[in-house]
């Protein structure tokens, strides 16, 4: 079943003699609290048996009532179900969750983070064309970008320093058609401000792409400060607990793609002289999603697993609860390595020792996430030392899971960067990435303290 906003769903409800009532079910939570929606937000009616929670759709397709449907459906003249490479019932609850609480106006779920930045950007991006990113954002995306989206003829450059307006203007050429960053990039924790990057897109027609994986809705809505389109790796926080990847794309719905001079084809212009373009069909609000959903996902297949999207949606609905918890330990942690004597640096913005501490206070009140960075001394020999001493933080990749995780990005995120690309973005050999989880602090800062005195012990 597909709604537009605002409209309400048939439910049903037995009465006494056993017999369907139908009864309204309420999905559209706009005007409540962040903590309420994101757990009634985007809910779908379950007639069959009225479960509170969704069930798993496990159904590849979806039946039709008549040949008429049938029809309808596959000329898009009439939403809803039809197969699962493109809407699942419960991949479209997290897709209407997520719209909700990023203040986007609709949402596709896929199978990674990684389905989420290349399907957006395959939505604005054709060969030939050229775009922007920070150069801080995760390795996977710049392997991805120079890697893939290289070999598709699609051309990234990269902005060292966001804060250069200079620089932006240097890059910007007239086959930029997209601009990516990130909202907290990591392992540095050094945050970007939205806001100044959306001027500067849009100041030349650029539609804005930011990954908000780290920080989620809960600590900065892009949409707020003038992104227009939204990106998750929802494997890590939104999901939580480490056990399903999963990523998603939100339209924010503002981009007006006809009123730029740059050409946003894919939207705009018709595949067939009698058939609109998703523009047209769709507007402003809607066609960015409309587009990915029927064609950009649907055609190169990137589907998200129900179960996975069951998982999810499950992880949604502690978002708040979690994040506060993951911040409050990462920034104990922080405050207390800081003060180490064996550590050299650590990497936090919301500590009053960074360079970023006064944007830190001015966007998150000092509360960057929980994914950060120390430096310890030895280099190499350090980072072995360190985290072959760990305890409690698992030796693994992944961030934003329940369990606090730790790794040395020179010989695993960026071993394969140049030692120059490293250098450059503060990839020191005794850099050691932190994703704090949610276990009791005191037993995080013993098992840093014990790993940080082997350290000591080598010198
Ligand atoms: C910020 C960020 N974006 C995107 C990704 C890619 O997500 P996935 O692993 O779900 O493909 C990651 C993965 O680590 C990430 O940290």
């Amino acid at each position: 079943m597909s709604l537009a906003p605002g409209e309400q769903a048939a439910g049903i409800d037995e009465t006494a003699a056993g017999a369907p009532r139908v009864i309204p079910a309420r999905y559209d939570w706009r005007g409540f609290g962040f903590e309420t929606r994101q757990i009634h937000s985007g809910e779908l009616p379950e007639p069959g048996h009225g479960s509170r929670v969704t069930p798993i759709h496990l159904s590849n397709a979806f039946r039709f009532d008549d040949f008429q449907q049938t029809w309808d459906r596959f000329a898009g003249v009439e939403d809803g179900q039809l197969y699962s490479r493109h809407l699942n019932p419960t991949n479209q609850v997290a897709e209407r969750r997520i719209a909700d609480l990023e203040g986007g106006t609709g949402a596709i779920a896929v199978g990674s983070g990684t389905a989420a930045i290349s399907s957006a950007l395959l939505g604005l991006l054709e060969s030939g064309d050229h775009f922007l990113s920070t150069a801080s954002i995760y390795s996977g995306t710049q392997v991805l970008f120079d890697r893939a989206l290289g070999r598709l003829g699609i051309e990234v450059d990269y902005v060292w320093d966001w804060r250069d307006r200079d620089e932006w203007e240097r890059l910007i050429r007239p086959s930029t058609k997209a601009i990516f960053t990130e909202t907290i990039p990591n392992p540095k924790n050094d945050i970007t401000d939205i806001a100044a990057i959306a001027e500067i897109a849009h100041d030349h027609g650029i539609p804005l792409v930011v990954d908000n994986t780290v920080a989620t809705p809960y600590l900065i809505r892009p949409i707020e400060h003038g992104a227009d389109i939204v990106v998750h790796s929802s494997t890590k926080f939104l999901g939580g607990h480490g056990a399903g990847l999963s990523g998603l794309i939100v339209d924010g719905g503002r981009f007006d793609w006809a009123a730029t001079s740059r050409h946003y084809g894919l939207l705009t212009d018709r595949q067939k002289p009698e058939v609109p373009s998703f523009l047209e069909r769709f507007g402003t609000e809607h066609a960015f999603e409309r587009y990915l959903r029927l064609t950009a996902v649907n055609d190169f297949g990137p589907a998200l697993s129900s179960f996975n999207g069951f998982l999810l949606q499950q992880g949604l609905e502690t978002l708040s609860v979690r994040m506060d918890r993951h911040v409050d330990n990462a920034r104990a942690l922080a405050g207390w390595l800081d003060e180490h004597p064996v550590v050299r640096s650590v990497d936090y913005a919301g500590l009053p020792s960074s360079p970023d501490h006064a944007l830190a206070e001015r966007l998150y009140g000092g509360r960057t996430g929980s994914v950060f960075a120390f430096t310890v001394p030895g280099g190499l020999e350090g980072a072995r030392t360190l985290i072959d001493n760990l305890q409690v933080f698992s030796r693994m990749t992944n961030i934003g899971d329940t369990r606090s995780l730790a790794i040395n990005p020179a010989t695993t995120t960026h071993l394969s960067f140049s030692p120059e690309r490293r250098e450059r973005l503060g990839i020191d050999p005794g850099l050691i990435r932190l994703s704090v989880g949610l276990e009791t602090l005191d037993d995080l800062i013993t098992d840093l303290d014990g790993a940080l005195g082997a350290v000591a012990a080598r010198l």
